[in-house]
């Protein structure tokens, strides 16, 4: 699927596609009587949507669409309309999910080329002409993904590809901008739909070498400095809890550095650390057989900072950044990790290994120490960390943790723009007592059932040192199988939660 900016002097145009998108929006929610505004579009347009609405054929939901054949109006053959709701809403997010409406209208009507009219689609956004594009741009590309390249091409579902939509700009809106918002919104959606695919590939073809691998390549080309560590450097750089989790699986846990310079070297960066678990078995406390196979997302933490990394460095944003994802396996060979086990960190503590299915926490303390050791501006964890997370807060909210106020603020305005829903979750001092030795200064469960995602927390944050502000964001809910919550994201599958938002708060990081 292409997505081109095409300037015209005027809407109506002789155009090849012969189908036109319009957008409308509501202005009255009186469902007895319900109006429906459509600037920049021509009259008989808006004609057939209030007989539409008079006959009670449409109504201007959100996201509803109406397809016209054959209507021989502006110089088109047929017509679709998408509404965006109530005109008081309207914001990025809801052209996001108009365009992904139109995908599926598009696909499922079999076109393969269509005029947009940009001016109806900006008509809310004068002011924001380039983050509305984008939202767009986004919009369709990201309903667009499907990862059916293991199914062979007979037995694939059958696709119409769209080949070409065109924004169709007349005089009244500015081309530059939409150009740079095409170009924003193609990156972005680029990127998650690469971690959605990472997420999506299952652990005998990702395993951590693999993840690495994946890595450097998708960095070819940018400005991304990206390192690999193998076994024998992780367990040099005395990174205990990645080397321990790792040795239960013959295939070596990683430990995979991307660095990114976009501003004065003197500039502290922003840090991403990611949770790479590429097959969460459980270890020796092993997990049920019920839906284990969706445990190889347990590396979509990992991948989701990468894509990040990808898009702030595609994007040239004017920051440092750098992302750490320690890689592993969680498997239950000969020389796993025991229940009772002790394993010093790469910080010098050493931590009981109650269960070894807590592992996530175990890669990442040693990631996150090294991060501190950086010295960078903030650190933000993306991980599927805990089952408890998901109890809570289901696929609605992402829960993230942090005690710095300030990147609470940061965080709740980027994620906003970003479309994504995230809640803030306790962390506190009781929370850490919790997780205190028994024979070691930690162990990695709490002696309690509940508050497992704060407990989690907790853990980590015995590894925040040099007073960095941290978030922790648990996306074990939102990480994949959102169901039919966003019209962008698949039902079934990674959804590359987040990366919208750490790439919102890297724009705005100062
Ligand atoms: N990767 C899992 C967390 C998880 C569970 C994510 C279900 C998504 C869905 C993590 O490694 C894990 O196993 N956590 C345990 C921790 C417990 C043993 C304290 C959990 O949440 O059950
Ligand atoms: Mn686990
Ligand atoms: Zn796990």
């Amino acid at each position: 699927m292409d997505i081109q900016v095409k300037k015209v002097t005027q809407i109506p145009t002789k155009s090849k596609a012969q189908t036109l998108i319009e957008f409308c929006f509501r202005t009255s929610s009186d469902p007895k009587n319900i109006k429906v505004s459509t600037p920049h579009v021509a009259k008989e347009v808006s004609n057939l949507i209030n007989s539409a609405l008079k006959e009670e054929h449409f109504c201007a939901d959100p996201n509803e669409t109406l397809l016209f054949r054959n209507a021989n109006i502006e110089g088109y053959k047929h017509l679709i309309i998408v509404s965006l709701g109530d005109g008081n809403k309207i914001g990025e997010e809801s052209l996001r999910r108009a365009c992904a409406a139109l995908e599926k209208v598009l696909v499922k009507n079999k076109i393969k080329e269509v005029d947009l009219n940009c001016d109806s689609l900006l008509s809310k956004f004068p002011k924001k002409v380039i983050e509305a594009t984008s939202a767009a741009v986004e919009g369709f590309y990201l309903a667009d993904y499907e990862f059916d390249k293991f199914i062979n091409v007979e037995t694939r579902q059958k696709k119409h590809p769209i080949k070409l939509i065109n924004l169709v700009c007349s005089a009244k809106t500015k081309t530059a901008l939409v150009q740079k918002g095409l170009e924003s919104g193609k990156i972005i959606s680029e990127c998650i739909n690469f971690a959605r695919a990472l997420g999506d590939t299952p652990g005998n073809l990702l395993p951590p070498e693999e993840l690495g691998n994946e890595t450097i390549k998708a960095a070819k080309g940018t400005k991304l400095k990206v390192s690999v560590w193998d076994v024998a450097k992780i367990k040099k750089e005395k990174m205990g809890g990645l080397y321990g989790v790792g040795k239960g699986s013959d295939q070596g846990p990683r430990f995979i550095t991307m660095e990114y310079k976009g501003a004065a070297a003197s500039k502290k960066p922003i840090c991403f650390v990611g949770k790479g678990l590429t097959f969460d078995a459980g270890g020796i406390s092993l997990k049920p057989a019920m839906a284990m196979d969706e445990m190889k997302y347990d590396m979509c933490g990992g991948a989701n900072v990468i894509a990040t990394m990808l898009a702030i460095a595609k994007l040239g944003l004017k920051i440092n950044a750098i992302a750490y994802v320690p890689a592993s396996e969680n498997m239950l060979g000969p020389s796993a990790n025991k229940p009772g086990d002790i394993l010093t960190a790469r910080s010098g503590k050493t931590v009981e290994v109650l269960n070894t299915d807590a592992e996530g926490r175990l890669i990442l303390m040693d990631a996150l120490d090294y991060a501190c050791e950086q010295k960078p501006a903030a650190i933000i964890d993306a991980a599927t960390l805990t089952g408890a997370i998901v109890v809570a807060l289901h696929n609605v909210y992402t829960g993230f943790f942090t005690k710095d106020k300030g990147l609470k603020d940061k965080i709740e305005k980027a994620a906003l723009v970003a479309g994504e829903r995230v809640w803030h979750m306790p962390i506190h001092d009781e929370h850490a007592r919790d997780m205190k030795g028994r024979h070691a200064d930690l162990q990695n469960i709490s002696n309690h059932r509940g508050a497992g995602s704060s407990t989690a927390a907790a853990f980590l944050e015995q590894f925040i040192k040099n007073d960095i502000p941290w978030a922790h964001f648990d996306i074990a809910g939102t990480a994949w199988d959102l169901g039919d919550r966003y019209n962008y994201c698949p039902s079934k599958g990674a959804s590359g939660v987040m990366i919208r938002t750490f790439v919102e708060i890297a724009k705005t990081f100062k």
